[in-house]
């Protein structure tokens, strides 16, 4: 295994010439596969090094950043920088494959990104689904959350309010106007993350910092149903 550091700075002929005589020194065969296990950086070097040692060595990608899953393990292009210029010496070559494996989350951090979706997903479905946009809805329950963030002392009046101008110069909506309540709070029910009738809400301890919460009490976000609904950011 040869670990390169981190970054751009590192996508250059130096470090190519550093692989080539480390394959050199483990003797290494046209029949062997060189396989990149990185981001794009580590892809595209590692593509140049197995398109040019021995002539070619069969390569495949195991592209680790989202980038690099979505375009640049794809293709067949790589190239490494000069100082001169991003990407100037390089080839086409195909990898043998393409091994993309993030398939299932298993660390309980996607939940995360449901920031919002709980009173978002509610809303949606309590109009019918034909009133909001799902981002639209998520926006409006991003605001929902943290209202009740900053009811419960996690998030501070000027960060909901960062938050709010931010939605907004998005020309997102920032409430939902008159609203069945009762509609909205059964539908929450419903929610995914609902286990034994405690909803698991996505709230943030602060910009930057989302986290969970099953604690949150029904007057609170029946309080806060009402404010959006008041058409009160
Ligand atoms: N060949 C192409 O067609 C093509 C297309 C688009 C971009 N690119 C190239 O891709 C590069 C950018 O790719 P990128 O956005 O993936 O950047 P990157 O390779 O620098 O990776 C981004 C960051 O993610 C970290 N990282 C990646 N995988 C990790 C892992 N498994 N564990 C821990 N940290 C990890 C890296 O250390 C790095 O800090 C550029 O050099 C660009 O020129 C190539």
């Amino acid at each position: 295994m040869f670990i390169m550091p981190a970054g751009e700075t590192h996508k250059t002929l130096e470090t190519v010439q550093f692989i080539y005589r480390w394959l050199a020194e483990r003797k290494a065969e046209r029949g062997h596969l060189i396989v990149a296990v990185g981001g794009g950086v580590v892809g595209d070097l590692a593509g140049f090094v197995a398109a040019t040692y021995l002539r070619g060595l069969p390569f495949a990608q195991v592209p680790t950043s989202l980038l690099a899953m979505m375009d640049a393990a794809i293709g067949g292009k790589c190239a490494v920088d000069l100082p001169q210029g991003k990407n100037l010496v390089g080839a086409f070559y195909q990898p043998k494959f393409v091994l993309s494996d993030d398939e299932r989350e298993t660390l309980g951090i996607r939940i995360l990104l449901n920031y919002g979706h709980t009173i978002g997903h509610a809303i949606e479905a309590a109009t019918g689904y034909g009133s909001f946009l799902h981002g639209e809805a998520v926006s409006v329950g991003m605001m929902g959350a943290a209202r009740i963030g900053e009811a419960m002392g996690m998030m501070s009046s000027d960060e909901v309010e960062r938050q709010r101008s931010l939605l907004e110069s998005y020309g997102l909506p920032l409430t939902c106007g008159e609203m069945d309540i009762a509609a909205v709070s059964n539908a929450m029910l419903s929610d995914k993350k609902v286990a034994g009738r405690a909803i698991r809400w996505v709230l943030l301890d602060g910009i930057g910092n989302a986290t969970t919460r099953n604690d949150v009490p029904p007057e609170l976000v029946h309080s806060t149903l009402e404010r959006l609904s008041r058409d009160e950011p």
